[in-house]
Formats: C-alpha cells, structure tokens, sequence
C-alpha cells in the first residue's frame, strides 16, 4: 500500500506456446521475430522505460535459446532466472518469483505481448498509479468490443469507470451479454508481495492450471483492493500468442519499417 516506485519486473516465459506451433516446437515462443527483434527485446524495451530495470525471467527446460540471447545483462537492465519446473499455469509460475520479490512490490509482464504508446509507456503509468493508490494489486486493462469479451478475463468495477478505476471481481470468459465492463487483463500486473500467500492458496482451475485470476479472486475475497490502469487511444497492445495477433502485429512492424525509409 502506498509504496515506493516499483523497479522489479517477473517475465513468465516457460509457457508451452502450444497455439503457436510448429514455430514454437524448437523456437520458446518469446523469441519469435517481430520485425528486427525478438518478442522478448520489445518487451523489454517496454520494462525499461518504465523503469523495471531489475528483471527475472521464469524459463523453464528446452527453453536454453532466451538465456543464450539475453545474457545477464539488456541494455542496463540486470538479468536474472529462475525456472517452473511443471508448466501448470501463470499463478505456478508468478510464485517462483517469491524469492526475487524480497517481499516488496513487484511487476509481471506476460513473455508474449507488450504495449506501445504515444508518449510515456502505459506500463509506466500503471507503476505511477499503483504508487500512488492503496492497491494491493494494479492491472492493465484494454476495452475490447462487446462481442469478443467471451473469450476474456473481464473486470468488475467497484464504483464506475477512471484512471485508475477500481474493481472488486474478475470474470473469466463471461457471457458476452452479461459482462460486468468491456475491459479485460490485458498482461501487465502489480502485485503486492501477499499475492503469494494467495497464490499458496489457489487450487487447479481451469484447463487443471493454477489461475492468477483464482489467487486474485482470493485476495478480494479477504478485502485485498484491485485497481485498474486502462490503456487509452495512444496505447496499442500487440500480442504473439496466436498466429491471429502475430501477423497483426508484424504487419504494423513492416508498415513502420516502410515509413521510417
Ligand atoms: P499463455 O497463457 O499464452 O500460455 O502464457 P503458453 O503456454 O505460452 O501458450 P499456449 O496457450 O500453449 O499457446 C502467457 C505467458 O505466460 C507464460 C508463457 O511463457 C507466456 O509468456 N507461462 C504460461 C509460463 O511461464 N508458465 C505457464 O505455466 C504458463
């Protein structure tokens, strides 16, 4: 609660990248090109100049190639790893951040999707805002049109709509129709460093995975406040995950290419 600026990033990349293959049979899906540069590169491009500049990255076995690439050291960021020794699920993974969090504050950026913006970084923002409000956990949150939220984790807010707004529930995949908000969780959290008593908590959900939004949902449940950073008309969320959204995104990188020449 009303703590100091966050400067620790946890990067889950152990993930299986399953909707993405064959790519990602030899290739860990965070490394794809985008454009010039791996995935990851843009994503940490995004943590540093929001001043996540002390990261972890949560690899897990065959993923050797981030490693390779990385290295200790980006561009004035430290690096550091830990593993997930079974891939069942962000929350799993989340929690093997526990010792690199030393009990303080922390962020997560989701290994396949990262934020540009016009002007400061939204992710920058969010940090601004989680220092500046009595939240145990800050979620980025985008509006999506009312049609495609079924396929989301949507928020509830509490008392309305800001920046920051809070919220006080989370619903996974809901009827498009009965959706509390068209803002889903859109890869980018903050969590207070009880969120690991939650997750300790948090049985197998869906798809048999440990569910951040389970552990999240927990927290609530015992008063834990849930704020909410929206990404605004400057904002682009670009994400990897399905073969959809990369080649979306891979044609803004070339349009961009072709502009600067
Ligand atoms: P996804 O939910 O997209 O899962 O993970 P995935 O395994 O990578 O991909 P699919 O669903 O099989 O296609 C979002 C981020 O969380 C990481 C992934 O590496 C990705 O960066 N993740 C996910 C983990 O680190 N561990 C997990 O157990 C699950």
């Amino acid at each position: 609660m009303f703590s100091d600026k966050v400067t620790k990033v946890a990067i889950p990349v152990a993930g299986k990248g399953t909707r993405m293959r064959p790519l990602t049979k030899a290739v860990p899906k965070e490394l794809i090109a985008l454009g010039k540069k791996p995935v990851l590169e843009h994503i940490l491009d995004e943590c540093i100049e929001s001043g996540l500049t002390d990261v972890l990255l949560i690899t897990a076995e065959g993923k050797d190639a981030i490693r390779n690439h990385f290295g200790d050291e980006y561009n004035g960021a430290k690096i550091s790893y830990t593993f997930q020794k079974e891939q069942s699920g962000l929350a799993n993974a989340i929690y093997c951040a526990k010792d690199f969090a030393e009990g303080q504050p922390f962020a997560v950026a989701l290994g396949d999707c990262f934020v540009e913006s016009d002007g400061d970084r939204a992710f920058k923002r969010m940090i601004d805002e989680y220092a500046a409000y009595p939240a145990d956990c800050m979620l980025m949150v985008e509006e999506k049109p009312r049609e495609e939220l079924g396929r989301f984790g949507v928020v509830k807010p509490k008392d309305g709509l800001g920046d920051p707004f809070e919220v006080d529930g989370l619903v996974e995949k809901p009827n498009p129709a009965e959706a509390p908000s068209p803002y889903i969780i859109s890869g980018r959290y903050i969590f207070a460093p009880t969120i690991f008593d939650y997750i300790e908590k948090t049985p197998r959900g869906a798809g048999g995975e440990y569910q951040i939004a389970d552990s999240m949902s927990l927290m609530m449940a015992d008063g834990g406040r849930v704020w909410c950073t929206p990404l605004g008309d400057g904002d682009i969320l670009k994400d990897v995950g399905t073969f959809e959204s990369y080649f979306e995104a891979f044609a803004a990188e070339i349009e961009k290419y072709r502009n600067a020449k």
